[in-house]
């Protein structure tokens, strides 16, 4: 039963800033950060290698030591988590994505120097996929045709998954969609031991214009032909989210994540009502390039977007979200 105006006059509460921090439904803090980094190679003995990449200004790929310079700055920060995102290489690339099971790749060197820098005191959460290693682009093997196999590139996702573990990963984070895998790894960190070792799954990730940023970023623009519409979900599509989340969540994720972010906000939300888990959600590189193209055309305030939009993930029942605007938007919470 509520009254009505003029009894009722809802911007009362909203007359000084005190009662609107008084009312303020939802906070977001730095702790409800995960911040994306891309790794390349480089001695960094110079003070680190860092390359710009173009598409996604503000952001750069750092060598090994500059991850582990941006890791101390995370500490500082308070940003708990770290997604790490390796550039290989042409030469280290294969249609097999082999170097996804060296332990000595640019993923494990960059968890190693990340322990190194800050030992536990933050999160390493590792991308499990192909398409930083193949030669062809695609997050998995693929047949004559071009199609990308399940069983086969599940398999492959095992090892890989094997071999961030063993060079300290915290979370390991899917983002193939292929059918299965979930369950695949969770057995296969079990038997090798990791049994606190967190799964992170990509459960609705949707086949998106919004990632061309991303894969200038790891190297794989260039090589991708086609699309990834018979892996990743269709945008149309929401019941088949909640069927994704819930596969993944019977195979043993811990958490799961909605992918894009903003634009897929009703999926957040129908996920945590229906399964009442931890969602993370991925403002992708597409996302981040569109507020950055409106801050350069002198349409928007930056800082002002980058809290509004990790306000609204909040809103949407997320726990935290994985954003390149991580730093920043710490230093702004941070005062
Ligand atoms: C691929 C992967 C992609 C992203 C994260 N992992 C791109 C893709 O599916 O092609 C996109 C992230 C972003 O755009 O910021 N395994």
């Amino acid at each position: 039963m509520t009254a009505s105006y003029p009894a009722l006059r809802l911007r009362r509460t909203r007359t000084s800033a005190w009662s609107r921090a008084l009312h303020r439904e939802i906070a977001v803090s730095p702790a409800d950060l995960i911040w994306p980094l891309f790794v390349t190679d480089g001695d960094g003995s110079h003070g680190g290698v860092e390359e710009p990449i173009g598409s996604l200004p503000g952001v750069s790929r750092w060598c090994v030591k500059g991850i582990a310079q941006r890791a101390r700055e995370a500490v500082a920060l308070g940003i708990p988590c770290l997604a790490l995102f390796p550039n290989t290489q042409p030469g280290r690339r294969d249609p097999l994505g082999k170097e996804a099971l060296n332990p000595d790749n640019l993923m494990c060197r960059a968890v190693r120097a990340i322990r190194d820098a800050v030992g536990g005191e933050i999160g390493v959460l590792t991308d499990v996929a192909l398409d930083p290693y193949t030669s062809h682009g695609q997050d998995g093997l693929i047949d004559e045709a071009g199609y990308v196999l399940n069983d086969a590139t599940a398999e492959v996702l095992v090892g890989q998954s094997l071999n961030q573990a063993a060079a300290g990963a915290d979370i390991i984070a899917p983002s193939d969609m292929m059918d299965g895998r979930v369950g695949l790894i969770r057995a296969a960190l079990e038997a090798a031991g990791h049994h606190n070792l967190q799964i992170m799954s990509y459960a609705a990730k949707y086949a998106s214009a919004f990632y061309g940023p991303f894969r200038d970023a790891v190297g794989s623009s260039g090589l991708l032909k086609g699309d990834k519409k018979t892996y990743q979900m269709d945008p149309a599509n929401a019941e088949e989210a909640l069927r994704e989340v819930a596969l993944d969540l019977a195979e043993g994720a811990d958490s799961v994540m909605v992918k894009p972010g903003l634009p897929y906000l009703d999926i957040a939300i129908r996920v945590k009502q229906r399964f009442e888990v931890p969602v993370f959600a991925y403002q992708v590189s597409g996302e981040y390039a569109m507020i950055e193209a409106a801050v350069a055309a002198g349409a928007a305030d930056r800082d002002a977007m980058v809290l509004e939009t990790l306000t609204a993930f909040k809103r949407a029942g997320c726990s935290g979200v994985l954003t390149y605007h991580a730093p920043l938007a710490a230093r702004l919470m941070n005062g």
